[in-house]
């Protein structure tokens, strides 16, 4: 096509995507263009902005490496990792899932723990943390046998891989929930943490007036044969940024209750104050498909 104006520009671009022959491909990449250019048009993008624009996805790529995806955190200060999740799972989005982001700090070959044992390695502050746990189906039916990986960050906010002072996979093991899916393990209460902001997100952050430290949370990862692999972060509705993630991550299914005891511990190891969390994980039929750890 001649194109004449600016709408011919776009029902040209539309009917360029139209010969796809890949059907998703082309559902996807028109709808892509579609909404391109009602964003273009509607913020009226200046030439300067554009450029602006491109010089940011580029210097996001250099940003990246693999210990570090600048990208992936864009699309969590956007929100957008989170609408992926919510509309993936829960029934199309239409109930409550206790699935969540996997973050950047899952290891593959966590040390297996017994239930009942530490995940501190090294000499680690911060108050003890005792977690049970339960995993069940769709119908609140145990899961046996279920591995389960759990990691956290430190009571000082970096997990063992950022910091020099940790020993190799503190705060990170790999349980298998007994006949009644449960399981169960000792740690430190963890604390929240900044995202990295030295990039773009940082910048972005920044000129929205938005503060980059996420909530305080335990990650987990349940694998089950004939179920949808479970990634999930429970989070500590007492955190002061429970309510500004900067990763939007927190949802109602996943606030954890994190109870603390001033009491002594029955267990006179267990100083106090010390903290109980109890939380169920609902896993949903489906294929169990690791996905690709994002770092070493
Ligand atoms: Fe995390």
């Amino acid at each position: 096509m001649i194109i004449r104006t600016l709408d011919d520009v776009t029902a040209d671009a539309l009917a360029a995507m139209n010969s796809t022959e890949d059907p998703r491909l082309r559902e996807i990449m028109a709808s892509l263009v579609k909404h391109l250019h009602a964003f273009v048009r509607d913020v009226r993008l200046t030439e300067p902005e554009f450029r602006q624009a491109a010089a940011v996805l580029n210097e996001m790529g250099k940003l990246t490496s693999d210990s570090h995806n600048e990208p992936m955190l864009m699309a969590g200060s956007l929100g957008v990792s989170s609408l992926v999740c919510l509309l993936n799972n829960g029934d199309g989005g239409n109930s409550e899932t206790s699935q969540s982001l996997l973050g950047p700090f899952w290891r593959l070959n966590s040390p297996r723990v017994a239930n009942g044992g530490t995940i501190v390695r090294s000499d680690t502050p911060g108050d003890p943390l005792i977690v049970t746990a339960r995993v069940v189906d769709r119908s609140g039916a145990p899961i046996a046998g279920a591995e389960v990986d759990v990691w956290h960050a430190s009571p000082i906010g970096l997990y063992e891989n950022q910091d020099p002072e940790q020993a190799n996979m503190n705060l990170r093991g790999k349980f298998t929930t007994d006949a009644h899916g449960r399981f169960w393990f000792n740690t430190v209460k963890m604390v929240g943490y900044p995202i990295p902001t030295d990039g773009v997100v940082g910048r972005l952050l920044k000129a929205q007036n938005r503060q980059p430290k996420r909530p305080a949370h335990l990650h987990a990862l349940i694998f089950k044969p004939g179920f949808k692999v479970l990634i999930s972060q429970v989070y500590d509705p007492t955190d002061p940024n429970i309510d500004v993630d900067p990763q939007f991550g927190v949802t109602k299914a996943l606030l954890g209750d994190y109870v603390r005891h001033d009491k002594p511990h029955p267990d006179a190891a267990i100083r106090s104050p010390w903290y109980a969390l109890d939380y169920t994980y609902v896993m949903e039929a489906g294929e169990a498909v690791l996905p690709q750890a994002p770092i070493k």
